[in-house]
């Protein structure tokens, strides 16, 4: 492809059609890292027959985020849906990302209120029924195992609610294994490779749909605003097989756990790893819980209202470095006109229509000007003198997105204040309840890249760790 004038520079390599793919999938940070100080802040690689141009410098974030329609989310992530959780064709059309972008508001406000309450009573039955048992004695299980067992089951019970004779679904364990093996390929599938040739696949999505037909929710009750507003939005277009409406309900499911699980996990396993930041959160609770007159132990469930949830400083500060470092979504735009981006200083960039216009906040997320030793997990390093702190600099320049686990702009995660609440209300409620202790604590756990560029990362290896119910 020539470059028009005002173009930022392209980098094709010389594999005809892949062009840098094998370099970018290989590691991406630092394919993206060396090209920059190569090429500068804005370039275009040429993968696998796109043509897709980085924005690397933080400072001009604001520069790609508010030029709104010209840059399209939807239409892109309905074509991810198609291949990916078998939407019909046609799902763009007829105002339906609208109406859906208006159920996302059920995931806020009020709705995250009851959200919440309900989310802690579900987080405190798996827990009591599961790891709270009478035995005093020390358990032995994988820290990873433990949040995946115990966040997907309390979310789905949040979102899609419970039987209506008893108060868990027998097959929770099953329909979260399918879920993440289906996970595992998903990138794959999103490249466009076809499901037949990636083994069971096809049949598991086909059991994790079916397992949300309405002949399988109408026996479920407790279900949340969200997804009943979802369903009653669907049902206004007839055209949509029930199979269908069950394959948007998947990609949900699939959305609400796949990222915060690991998020959770990441968290905990450095809470565990620092005596220092777990005595820390802990006394925070411990206040929190004390100025409201609320004692463990005392017969009564504990609650934490959206308040008290937000005054955990520590504890919000231990997600958000977690966050921080494992969170590795690209924000993919695709571009709908030829236009001039406007950046600093003057300067502008040509952008084409047809091509994707890509922020990867990793870069900033690692960057040494913006996070001293950004290497390293420091629990604390979101607060100051007291309070959350946001100040982040990038060439003595205030920044205003230094954090973009949930993306940006209008676009942005509907569920990051549930994914936040969940996880202080786990971590809340293993520190109350349970001593914990990781059994290694010199072997680092790594990350496993099978989600770069798709959202959180998960751990390579699941660290053992020991607990108990905590003496009251
Ligand atoms: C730590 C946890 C989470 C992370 C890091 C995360 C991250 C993201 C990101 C990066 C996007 C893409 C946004 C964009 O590119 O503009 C997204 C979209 C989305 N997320 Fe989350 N998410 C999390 C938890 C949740 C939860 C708990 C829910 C649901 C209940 C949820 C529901 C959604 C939905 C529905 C979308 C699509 C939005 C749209 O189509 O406009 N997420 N999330």
């Amino acid at each position: 492809m020539y470059r028009r004038e005002g173009e930022p520079p392209l980098i094709k390599g010389w594999i005809p059609y892949l062009g840098k793919a094998v370099e970018f999938t290989r590691d991406a940070h630092k394919f993206l890292t060396t090209t920059q100080d190569k090429h500068g802040d804005i370039f275009t690689v040429r993968i696998a027959g796109k043509y897709i141009t980085f924005v690397m410098d933080p400072v001009l974030y604001p520069c790609v985020i508010k030029q709104g329609k010209k840059l399209d989310f939807h239409e892109l992530s309905h074509k991810a849906g198609q291949t990916v959780f078998t939407f019909p064709p046609d799902l763009g059309i007829q105002g339906l990302a609208e109406n859906l972008a208006h159920t996302f508001s059920f995931l806020r406000g009020d709705h995250l209120i009851l959200l919440t309450e309900s989310m802690m009573g579900n987080l405190q039955l798996v827990l009591k029924q599961d790891y709270l048992c009478e035995e005093s004695g020390w358990r032995v299980g994988g820290v990873h195992h433990f949040c995946r067992h115990v966040m997907f089951e309390a979310t789905f019970l949040t979102l899609f609610g419970k039987p209506s004779h008893t108060t868990r679904h027998v097959d929770t364990d099953a329909l979260r294994e399918k879920l993440f093996q289906f996970d595992g390929v998903f990138l794959l599938l999103l490249a466009q490779v076809p499901i037949s040739l990636l083994g069971s696949m096809k049949t598991i999505r086909e059991e994790i749909i079916c397992s949300l037909l309405p002949e399988n929710r109408q026996k479920w009750c407790g279900t949340s605003r969200f997804l009943q507003e979802t369903a009653n939005m669907l049902d206004l277009y007839p055209m949509f097989r029930e199979k269908d409406k069950a394959g948007l309900y998947f990609s949900l499911l699939w959305g609400s756990v796949t990222n915060t699980i690991p998020a959770m996990f990441w968290t905990m396993y450095h809470l565990l790893k620092s005596p220092e930041a777990l005595a820390t959160v802990r006394r925070e609770l411990n206040q929190v819980l004390q100025l409201s007159g609320q004692e463990v132990g005392c017969g009564q469930d504990i609650t934490l209202t959206q308040e008290q949830l937000d005054s955990l400083l520590y504890l919000g500060s231990a997600i958000k470095e977690s966050l921080r470092l494992y969170s590795v979504a690209a924000n993919f735009r695709l571009t709908q006109e030829d236009f001039n981006l406007q950046l600093d200083r003057g300067r502008c960039a040509k952008i084409r229509k047809g091509d994707f216009l890509v922020l990867f906040p990793m870069a900033t997320h690692l960057d040494p000007e913006v996070y001293e030793d950004p290497e390293v997990y420091k629990f604390d390093r979101f607060v100051e003198d007291g309070k959350e702190k946001k100040d982040f600099y990038k060439r003595g320049q205030k920044l205003k997105y230094y954090l973009m686990p949930f993306a940006s702009g209008s676009t942005i995660c509907p569920g990051r204040f549930l994914a936040t609440n969940g996880i202080k209300l786990l971590l809340s409620l293993v520190l109350l309840h349970l001593d914990v202790e990781l059994l290694d604590n010199r072997q680092a756990v790594t990350m496993n890249p099978g989600r770069i560029g798709l959202g959180t990362v998960s751990p390579n290896s699941d660290p053992p760790f020991r607990y108990r119910p905590r003496p009251l």
